[in-house]
């Protein structure tokens, strides 16, 4: 058993990050270990754990599994978790107090955990006191390790826990199965450094490890050639791609140059951390017509004092520096963020310079967030006086601004041509399709189903807080 312990994951050290291309390995006995048996796998989270579960997939198709999407049927289910608030711990535990219930009836049935909240040592803990009956644990580090942790778990007939705090590596060559044909994400790094205070990935990702250049190119010159439209370089903090290199001078302006020049029809990243962001990053976003104009910029707080609190290591004028500099380059670029209320301690005029700053940089859209204490974090031991019904009304008082801000931005599209890659069938209305503007704004559609796949020019004909509709320009 190897149980995770966030003093191993705190620690960043300086030895070397080796890239691992021949780890993987499906053992015999698994091979068809899954043949007529069917797999659910539900994911929790942000986009790198959906990229994760593409991974995961693939594996347990390696095994002969077929996939379901209902939880009822399967008779593997793995929970690919996320930790960064306590809502998403929630939902996970509910969710295993069903799948409980279900086992009691089905036996045979495989319950596993993955992804970040495998990484946490209370929630081993827990599941080790009270979810005995799982199959199960593996964690972020060791996905290419499923199917000989499976093999283990049925081996001994018991529960399996494998979770490795001390990563450092990178494997290459996983097998994946991308959800759509038309969009991929592409990791270009893993980990992160920068140790907000409040937040629980430097402890469940690990280090900063960023991929070699030649693998993430010629993962997007593959994807070129299968036909995608578009793909999405992933990482915590992208800006700080190649900082962790110890020879090569090649950073996130160099990749996102090469990976334009690859002739992908459009590129996007996530996330941005403001700190990282330099003049040339800007300057390809510019530059290349296929890098798109679209900028998820995390704030967090307006408040300086907290901004420091938090370890951000910006304060609100250099932030909005940047943001004006980013505009100013980049005219028709929408930048979005993340904002946080309620960080310990926040006062009522530094949730103000908050509102401040929403006023001033008018965001296309934002994701709005509750401090939510993260054991482990330096935060989390943070006095917090504000009560909870406090941040209640001042997440409500932001999210009107950010709301306000989000119509004028879609209504200034209106009766606007814009390109839209077209992803499939709207879920609002079958006769309508649906996809995403260059400005990642969710367009739907009247057009031919024959457009599915491809970017195509659409009139903007109505629009809404959250959505656009429109028409197939000729
Ligand atoms: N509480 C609330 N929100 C958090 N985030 C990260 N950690 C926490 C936390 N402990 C938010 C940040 C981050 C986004 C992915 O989640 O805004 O950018
Ligand atoms: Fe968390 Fe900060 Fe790293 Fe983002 S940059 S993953 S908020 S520690």
């Amino acid at each position: 058993m190897n149980k995770p312990n966030f003093n191993e994951a705190r620690k960043r050290t300086k030895e070397k990050i080796l890239v691992l291309k021949d780890e993987y390995k499906v053992p015999a006995e698994m091979k068809e270990y899954g043949k007529n048996k069917k797999y659910f796998l539900k994911t929790y989270g942000c986009q790198m754990n959906e990229h994760d579960s593409e991974v995961i997939s693939a594996i347990l198709e390696d095994m002969s599994y077929s996939k379901t999407d209902n939880y009822e049927d399967a008779d593997l289910i793995i929970l690919n978790t996320c930790a960064i608030r306590e809502n998403a711990h929630n939902k996970t535990f509910g969710m295993l107090g069903r799948i409980k219930h279900l086992k009691q009836t089905k036996k045979e049935l495989m319950v596993g955990l993955a992804g970040c909240m495998s990484q946490e040592e209370s929630v081993v803990e827990e599941i080790l006191s009270k979810f005995r009956w799982m199959d199960f644990v593996f964690g972020t580090h060791n996905i290419h390790k499923l199917p000989e942790i499976m093999l283990e778990s049925i081996n001994k007939n018991k529960l399996e826990v494998d979770v490795w705090s001390n990563e450092g590596n990178i494997f290459e060559n996983l097998p994946v199965k991308r959800d759509s044909k038309y969009k991929a994400w592409v990791n270009i790094m893993y980990g992160c450094d920068k140790f907000c205070t409040y937040c629980i990935v430097p402890y469940t990702r690990g280090k900063q490890r960023s991929r070699m250049p030649e693998d993430i190119l010629n993962e997007v010159k593959e994807l070129v050639n299968n036909g995608y439209k578009e793909v999405t370089l992933l990482g915590q903090n992208v800006n700080a791609y190649g900082k962790d290199f110890e020879v090569q001078n090649y950073k996130m302006e160099n990749l996102l140059e090469d990976v334009a020049k690859t002739g992908i029809e459009r590129v996007r990243f996530i996330t941005s951390h403001p700190w990282d962001f330099t003049d040339e990053m800007i300057d390809v976003i510019a530059k290349y017509d296929n890098v798109m104009p679209y900028i998820h910029l995390p704030v967090q707080a307006g408040s300086s004092r907290i901004l420091k609190l938090m370890n951000r290591r910006y304060t609100k004028e250099s932030y909005i520096e940047l943001f004006n500099k980013i505009k100013e380059k980049v005219p028709n670029a929408s930048i979005t963020t993340d904002i946080i209320v309620g960080f310990p301690g926040e006062t009522e005029e530094d949730f103000n310079e908050t509102l401040d700053l929403v006023s001033k940089c008018k965001y296309d859209s934002a994701y709005t967030f509750i401090y939510s204490p993260r054991e482990g974090t330096p935060a989390s031991k943070m006095k917090d006086d504000v009560t909870l019904e406090e941040k209640e009304q001042r997440l409500y008082k932001l999210n009107d601004m950010i709301n306000k801000y989000s119509k004028e931005a879609n209504d200034r599209l209106l009766d606007k041509v814009v390109p839209v890659l077209i992803e499939g069938v709207s879920q609002k209305d079958e006769n309508l399709l649906c996809g995403y503007t260059d400005t990642m704004k969710l367009v739907n559609v009247k057009a031919p189903k024959e457009d599915i796949g491809k970017i195509i020019n659409v009139k903007i004909t109505d629009v809404k807080t959250w959505s656009l509709d429109g028409i197939k320009d000729e």
